[in-house]
């Protein structure tokens, strides 16, 4: 059995949030609370994870985080101490539990690690993460003269001498679990009839065993979240951290408080970020890239020295060498190929676009199968949708498409074959034979050529 679990509370009501959404929900660079203080939770080393949930956000939880954790509802919302209580039958026999606040999302992996570390180290029946910041609201850790803790007094309850206390409680501990239960069953409930999780420190006192505690070295960490405005405020303490995480592993930023990175993403060496560039989602980037100015980047795989500038690109993959822009829209569902040039004013839409292909100027892909090196000439569009249904158009290897060709789908144009300009193809073009004129004809492309292109006057 596990002897190192993970308890996060996210049953609360989150009422300052002012929202039909579960607080613990709400995101801050692309990923929700909950999931920071579980991630958090996995960085640390605990291998097992109990999410207190409430009978209104369990489903949507549950969704989220799947059966990575196991859940416990907590059918009132009694407080926080009441909160942990429903994890003790999942629970017996867990040698360290530690307990999170789901709406304390900047707590670091490494934080997280030493309150374990100086917990196990002291043998402790409970250690308490504190920190030094004048943030109104948290509870507050009162200390004896000579330096252990005596209570932690929360600031609804607390006197203006309490309330004048630097050190507060961030709302991250680790106990010794059989001991937790029971301090946790003889906890009051306060004047406001909650079951306060921080009572449990008044037990550990009298049995003569006062709790542990760390400081940490980045008061940032304490930020909790209770309404919109600390929402943000986390966000943008979020963001810095993320650009300061990938310039120090190797990614250019001229200018970084223009650029906004999802906590899911992933960017490689010598790639460059310019201003002005969104990169949302469970975006990965590859090596040596150039992503903007001016770009959003959402849920997708870029290879490696490709360039995206002025553009949007979602839910799609890029191969290697791809050059996206400016003033281009990669739509989900599409597949770029290694080498293409989607120039300017290229749209594409669920499709896939083979190696070397080439569509420089405005052009619509959709449901489209572009094989490599096609040519797509300037004003083509897949005529993809006829008001009911979606078709598909399918392009073969080395095919050339004129310029204002209307593929009128589902069609194909087979291998190496040539739309002439302004061509309406409404049938199948066979391999190497040209379609001219609307609708297009199919006449034989090298005898066009002998013939000094007299057929396509008609
Ligand atoms: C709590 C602490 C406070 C600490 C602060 C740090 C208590 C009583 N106080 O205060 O000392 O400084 O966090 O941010 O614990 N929750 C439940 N069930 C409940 C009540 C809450 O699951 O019945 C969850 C909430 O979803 C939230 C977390 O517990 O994720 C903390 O609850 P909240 O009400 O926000 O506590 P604070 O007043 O912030
Ligand atoms: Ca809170």
């Amino acid at each position: 059995m596990s002897t190192k679990a993970a308890v996060i509370l996210a049953a609360g009501k989150g009422v300052r949030m002012r929202s039909g959404l579960s607080k613990v929900l709400h995101r801050i660079c692309g990923k929700e609370l909950v999931r920071h203080v579980v991630d958090a939770a996995k960085g640390a080393g605990y291998d097992r994870f109990v999410v207190i949930v409430s009978p209104t956000n369990h489903a949507a939880v549950r969704d989220l985080l799947t059966d990575t954790v196991d859940y416990a509802v907590q059918s009132d919302t009694l407080g926080t101490g009441h909160a942990v209580l429903q994890a003790k039958d999942l629970l017996r026999g867990v040698g360290t539990v530690a307990v999170l606040n789901g709406d304390v999302p900047l707590v670091r992996p490494e934080t997280l690690r030493s309150l374990l570390e100086h917990h196990e180290a002291r043998d402790a029946c409970a250690t308490l993460l504190t920190a030094s910041i004048d943030m109104p609201g948290l509870g507050r850790v009162v200390r004896d003269t000579d330096g252990t803790i005596a209570e932690i007094v929360e600031e609804r309850d607390a006197d203006e001498s309490t309330k004048a206390i630097g050190e507060v409680n961030v709302g991250s501990y680790c106990f010794n679990g059989p001991w937790l239960w029971d301090a946790l069953e003889k906890v009051k409930p306060s004047d406001g009839g909650e079951y306060y999780l921080p009572a449990v420190v008044a037990t550990a006192v009298q049995e003569g065993r006062p709790p542990e505690s760390i400081e940490a070295s980045d008061p940032s960490e304490a930020l909790g979240i209770n309404d919109r405005v600390q929402l943000a405020e986390a966000e943008t303490i979020l963001r810095e951290r993320i650009r300061l995480h990938w310039m120090k592993d190797g990614v250019t930023m001229p200018d970084p408080s223009t650029v906004y990175i999802d906590a899911d993403v992933s960017l490689g060496q010598d790639s460059s970020i310019l201003p002005n560039t969104h990169i949302r989602g469970a975006t990965s980037i590859a090596e040596r890239c150039e992503i903007g100015p001016n770009t959003i980047v959402d849920d997708a795989r870029i290879g490696s020295e490709c360039r995206v500038w002025s553009s949007v690109v979602e839910g799609s993959e890029l191969e290697a060498s791809v050059s996206v822009g400016p003033f281009t829209h990669v739509r989900p569902g599409s597949h770029i190929a290694e080498g293409v040039v989607l120039g300017n004013f290229a749209e594409v839409n669920r499709s896939t676009v083979g190696r070397n292909s080439k569509s420089a100027h405005f052009s619509y892909l959709g449901d489209a199968e572009v094989g490599d090196d096609v040519n797509i000439g300037a004003g083509t569009v897949t005529v993809n949708y006829d008001g009911v249904n979606k078709q598909t158009t399918r392009i073969g290897d080395g095919a050339f498409i004129g310029c204002d060709t209307m593929l009128v789908a589902p069609v194909e144009v087979g291998e190496g074959a040539q739309t002439a300009a302004g061509a309406v193809v409404t049938k199948d073009v066979p391999p190497d034979a040209l379609a001219v004129g609307v609708p297009a004809r199919i006449v034989d492309k090298k005898k066009k050529c002998s013939s000094d292109g007299g057929e396509d006057s008609s």
